[in-house]
């Protein structure tokens, strides 16, 4: 069994994120609510080697704020409270917590005192991030202060106890020595191993798969994005030929997508279903101009494609590739407030009364990235840009007619292609044309032409929420033109989009 590192959540942004970068570490950790009791712990978790107290955006002395159980200090693991955590520790043992001397927001001087312990490996003076209101003010008994700032109690410890608050976010990277400092509390104080991998979370999502489904049959929507192929993937090793992966092509996929499919699929242990829904679509589609309209009809057909073959496969299960960002962006976390609302449409068929299982839902995106990887998938697959539920149909500025649709998905190959030849499409977040319903005059050959316009829009992001239209170089851009002028009879124009997010979205409708 691996050792585990629990984190209590909040209600904090960061409570999944802190739990990433212990697993960054080689440790197994993963998120609990602030609610769950000693025993609950004690049965789920028999190896628990410490516990990380999230974050939060509550007042702790506050009637309504979330609690704990106390019992945790008594477990006998070692305990980390960051921020909200760290309060706890300071009212549940004796301390005081309160405004003190002001609030710390961002970059905050750090000021050692001493420098070993969860402190091993500090300067005397670090740059942490800071953002807080209340502080500890009075020390809890038994601690003392390991590092303070000019405004706040920072680091208290109780050695003996192993219990340790820090004020500042280890877990952002603007805390330089966050990583040591999580370091240190997971192998020095709490005493782990390095003995979880990827290859570790694959076999347990296997086991955890089998035991779900039981004798019953899945069904998965493949979107030939790399969530739904890995958690395709992952079924199948744990169910073979009683998953049933769906792709629904709606005539709004990328160049040749079906084939891509077909390929990257066919050699594994599921049954794959090609559903060509193209003419449903386009015929729901006619007329259609309206972006709303368009993601709605889409998304409404979608369910109903894919639902009557859960209907026919008798599937129990739903498989979905839903990752951690999925959930926060629809508030995921109890105690957090709603950033937004994810408007996946792609596979949400929400009342097919189907049981959901979701192996990556604690999995950022670059960790389901190499579980792609290590579980065989093609790297252009493990690496593809996110590719929106709609599909081009949302990057047709106007009616998605046969003609128009075809327009953009050679422009759409022509921008990836050259992005692949220059080596960038790595370095960027999302790359695609967008065809717009205008027209431009031009001349070709010897004579005047009057023809379509398409946008190019590359953009870099870390998470979609804001991007900014990226910095190639004009070289890269010009063939890319070249290539759509040349290629696409119906276009004599390409202009790029230079509106970052916000104001702009990343897709035009
Ligand atoms: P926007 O356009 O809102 O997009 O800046 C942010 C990210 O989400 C993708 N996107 C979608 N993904 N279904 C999806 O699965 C959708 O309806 C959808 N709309 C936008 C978009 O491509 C970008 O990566």
């Amino acid at each position: 069994m691996q050792t585990q590192i629990l984190v209590m959540d909040f209600g904090s942004q960061y409570a999944h994120l802190i739990a990433r970068r212990v697993r960054d570490h080689g440790v197994y950790s993963e998120v609990v609510s602030n609610s769950v009791t000693v025993k609950d712990i004690m049965d789920a978790y028999p190896d628990l080697k410490g516990i990380i107290l999230s974050g939060g955006p509550d007042d702790v002395v506050e009637k309504d704020a979330p609690q704990c159980d106390k019992k945790i200090f008594d477990m006998g693991v070692p305990v980390l409270g960051l921020c909200y955590g760290h309060h706890i520790i300071g009212h549940y043992l004796s301390g005081k917590v309160g405004l003190g001397a002001g609030r710390e927001y961002g970059m905050t001087k750090l000021k050692v005192v001493k420098q070993d312990g969860i402190l091993k490996g500090f300067d005397k003076t670090e740059n942490v991030w800071m953002n807080h209101g209340n502080s500890v003010t009075a020390l809890p008994n038994g601690f003392e202060i390991a590092a303070k700032t000019d405004d706040c109690i920072a680091v208290i410890q109780n050695r003996e106890k192993g219990i340790y608050g820090v004020q500042f976010h280890p877990e952002v990277t603007h805390t330089k020595k966050g990583k040591v400092l999580l370091k240190n509390f997971v192998f020095d104080i709490c005493s782990c191993k390095k003995d979880w991998s990827m290859e570790h979370f694959i076999a347990y999502e296997i086991e955890r798969i089998k035991e779900q489904v039981g004798k019953r049959r899945a069904i998965i929507g493949l979107s030939g994005g790399v969530d739904s192929s890995v958690v395709a993937v992952l079924a199948s090793k744990a169910i073979g030929s009683r998953l049933t992966a769906v792709f629904v092509d709606t005539g709004f996929m990328r160049l040749d997508e079906p084939e891509f499919i077909k390929k990257a699929f066919s050699s594994w242990d599921m049954k794959l279903e090609m559903i060509d829904a193209r003419e449903r679509f386009y015929g729901a589609l006619k007329g259609v101009v309206d972006p709303e309209r368009k993601r709605k009809i889409i998304g409404e057909l979608f369910i109903k494609v894919f639902d009557e073959v859960a209907i026919r496969e008798k599937a129990g299960i739903l498989m979905q590739g839903t990752i951690y960002p999925d959930r926060i962006e629809s508030g995921g976390s109890k105690n957090s407030s709603v950033i937004k609302s994810h408007h996946n449409v792609g596979g949400l068929p929400k009342d097919m009364k189907l049981e959901l299982c979701e192996p990556l839902a604690d999995l950022y995106k670059d960790e389901v990235r190499a579980v792609a990887k290590k579980v065989g998938l093609s790297s252009e697959l493990a690496m593809r840009h996110p590719f929106p539920g709609p599909g081009l149909a949302i990057r047709i500025i106007g009616e998605c007619t046969f003609e128009n649709v075809e327009v953009v998905k050679r422009a759409n190959h022509i921008v990836l292609d050259e992005l692949r030849k220059a080596r960038e499409y790595d370095n960027i977040w999302q790359a695609f044309a967008v065809l717009l319903p205008v027209k431009s005059v031009g001349v070709q050959g010897d004579a005047r032409s009057y023809k379509k316009v398409v946008a190019v829009r590359l953009v870099n992001s870390v998470d979609a929420m804001s991007a900014s239209f990226s910095k190639v170089p004009y070289s890269l851009l010009e063939n890319i033109s070249t290539r759509i002028t040349n290629e696409i009879k119906e276009v004599n124009r390409v202009v790029y989009d230079i509106t970052n997010k916000p104001p702009g979205t990343i897709e035009w409708e």
